[in-house]
């Protein structure tokens, strides 16, 4: 019995999550699946983000399922009041998950779809190897007199671990991702990457600076195998990138930690809540996540295969959800990509 944890979370997070827990059970009934609460709804619920009978839960599971956090009814500059995204963050550390696999293909039906012009994303295939449970996200952080201030801290043990992860992925190159020529975390990221390099000589290692790789990425993103970099750089850039495949709402992500701890899997994009509960929501990159989970997180590459290419030929077939320009909706490309399985 394979049991999964389910984090519906906030705004469009429910429906995308009950499109998922369909092709769930369509691809195994036997799959175990419950819902916790997590973010926003949890905070209404028990004054927490994330309680600890939920991060129990999720440690016993085989994976976790998470659609989406947040929300302007919890947006606060209150730096003592609870916020969704401490849920996230607080999953992320709790179970260690500090390998963030964030895959960006373009699907061949949408290479028109995307801002850019087809010839500079026509051959992307990359993916961003973002560390997860340390740098600014977790540092020291706090208000004083009139100042506020956030610590990024990196051990050589935490950039070891994510450049292993960086490099055991790459096809051929690994792009790491730093701002050496100002902060101190970057200059050591540089060091133990480089050193991690030697371990793999058949793989090609360079460095880019951050501001210099936002700008590549839209110029040749073509080029770049894996990008390897810290918590905030690869939030940025992950964003970025995501425009190469048409939206945002594409984008699926794995975070992984030790072997035999669960992974936690999730679309990139947020709890969208603009349009929460129209019906209109995007599943694509939710989909790809479940693809994810079952490559990653339960060893069952056919049937994440089988999903992936369920999406690219619903693509194909013209499915289109309204941030790609179409009219479909969340029903819509539910039943396309199940019809497509
Ligand atoms: C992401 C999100 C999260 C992050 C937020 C919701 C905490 O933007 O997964 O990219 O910043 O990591
Ligand atoms: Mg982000």
């Amino acid at each position: 019995m394979t049991r999964i944890i389910a984090l519906p979370g906030d705004g469009i997070g429910p429906e995308i999550m009950a499109a998922a827990r369909e092709l769930l059970d369509r691809i195994d009934a036997d799959f175990e699946i419950e819902e916790r609460l997590v973010g926003g709804v949890s905070i209404d619920a028990t004054g927490s983000p994330l309680t600890d009978e939920v991060l129990e839960d999720c440690r016993n599971a085989d994976a976790v399922l998470l659609a989406a956090v947040g929300g302007p009814k919890w947006d606060t500059t209150d730096p003592d009041a609870p916020r969704p995204e401490q849920g996230l963050l607080g999953l992320r550390k709790g179970l260690g998950l500090y390998a963030n696999l964030r895959p960006v293909r373009p699907s061949p039906a949408l290479l028109d779809a995307s801002p850019l012009k087809r010839d500079r994303i026509e051959g992307t295939d990359l993916l961003v190897v973002r560390e997860l449970t340390g740098g600014v996200y977790f540092g020291d952080r706090g208000r004083r007199d009139d100042s506020a201030y956030d610590t990024t801290v990196y051990s050589v043990g935490e950039i070891e671990r994510i450049a292993e992860v960086g490099f055991r992925f790459a096809r051929e190159r690994v792009t790491s991702v730093d701002k050496a020529n100002i902060l101190e975390t970057s200059r050591l990221w540089r060091e133990v990457v480089e050193g991690v390099a030697k371990r793999h000589p058949d793989k090609q290692l360079d460095h880019l600076l951050v501001d210099n790789a936002a700008m590549q990425l839209v110029s040749r993103p073509s080029s770049f195998d894996v990008i390897l970099t810290e918590n905030m750089f690869g939030d940025i850039l992950s964003d970025e990138a995501a425009m190469l495949t048409g939206s945002i709402g594409m984008l699926p992500s794995a975070s992984v930690g030790e072997p035999g701890t669960p992974g936690l899997f999730e679309p990139v994009h947020g709890s969208a809540p603009d349009i929460a509960g129209t019906g209109r929501a995007n599943p694509l990159a939710m989909f790809g996540s479940v693809a994810m989970m079952l490559r990653y997180g339960l060893g069952r590459q056919d049937e994440a295969a089988a999903v992936e290419s369920a999406v690219d030929r619903a693509l194909a077939d013209g499915l289109r959800t309204a941030d790609l320009g179409g009219d479909a909706n969340l029903e819509d490309a539910t039943r396309a990509v199940l019809s497509n399985l």
